[in-house]
């Protein structure tokens, strides 16, 4: 399966959002709410590997003043993510570009927030993006990463069959320049957050 292919092609695109556009927005909440209480009011921040940029906009919406950038490689979710940004003051909040998050066109230290889901089990190189997000992120910034975890759970979710388990998510994360932080699992998730 060639993922970056797959998430190019309009028909995978549109099935891939139609399948995840309520996780992702429950997400979003979950993670402005996240921000929120530890007092995060304004700043930029990144979504690495932003997909049809469901996250981006629920967090613009609920974070004041923030400012947020999506980057991801899929020309048709980037045109679903530019599409559904509506007049007024969000579209002054979001962008979304396109890049390949093994290495960004971002300065060093240019965000105060850094969002990874799901991309780890699907690039071609993780530690690459991960050493990226580790240069792009301030020194005191905040870092969510979340990935699907290798599990029996494959069974009834295709996807998981190409994700890494706990103890290969845990070697990458201490193989990359990532600083210290977080580790966490669920029945089907893996995080890192610092
Ligand atoms: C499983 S989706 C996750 C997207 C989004 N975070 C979500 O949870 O819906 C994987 C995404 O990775 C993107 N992708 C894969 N390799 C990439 C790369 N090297 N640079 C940028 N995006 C990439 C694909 O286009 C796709 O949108």
């Amino acid at each position: 399966m060639d993922l970056k292919k797959d998430f190019n092609e309009k028909i995978f695109a549109e099935l891939y959002i139609k399948k995840h556009k309520k996780i992702l927005r429950k997400l979003g909440h979950y993670y402005a709410k996240k921000l929120k209480n530890v007092g995060f009011s304004e700043g930029r921040i990144i979504d690495v590997g932003c997909g049809f940029g469901e996250m981006c906009m629920v967090l613009a919406e609920e974070i004041p003043g923030c400012e947020v950038v999506g980057v991801d490689l899929s020309k048709p979710l980037l045109d679903y993510a530019r599409n559904s940004i509506h007049e007024g003051t969000i579209k002054k909040k979001v962008k979304f570009e396109m890049g390949n998050v093994e290495k960004m066109s971002f300065e060093d230290d240019s965000f105060d927030a850094v969002f990874n889901v799901n991309m780890v089990h699907c690039v071609s190189n993780p530690i690459s993006m991960l050493n990226e997000i580790e240069r792009i992120l301030k020194p005191d910034g905040h870092l969510f990463i979340k990935d699907l975890r290798y599990s029996y759970l494959k069974v009834f979710e295709k996807e998981i069959n190409n994700a890494f388990n706990i103890e290969q998510a845990k070697k990458m994360i201490g193989d990359s320049e990532l600083r210290e932080g977080a580790f966490s699992c669920s029945l089907l998730w893996w995080n890192f957050e610092v």
